[in-house]
């Protein structure tokens, strides 16, 4: 998995050096090897903090849903994982 926290003008301003702490906390709460990282503007300024979540754009984040957020692709990855262990 590979989170990256746009450090673009607008977003920085806001939530987005707070996003990448929580995100690389909850790295490490949930033994999850995900990269986290940040990238440039990705010209969705007016609908930011903006944070990229394996391709998928989530807008207006601030560290709580962007944790929620990493968790439920967390889970979402480990049921994948079980239930193809188990077929
Ligand atoms: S600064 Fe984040 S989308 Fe432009």
């Amino acid at each position: 998995m590979r989170v990256q926290i746009c450090k673009g003008k607008s977003c920085s301003g806001s939530w987005a050096a707070y996003l990448e702490k929580r995100l690389k906390s909850d790295r490490e709460k949930f033994s999850y090897d995900a990269e986290v990282d940040d990238c440039l503007c990705q010209w969705n300024c007016m609908n930011g903090p903006n944070m990229v979540l394996d391709g998928v754009m989530f807008e207006r984040m601030n560290p709580s849903l962007a944790s929620q957020a990493f968790a439920n692709k967390i889970k979402e990855i480990r049921q994948s994982i079980n239930s193809k262990k188990w077929k």
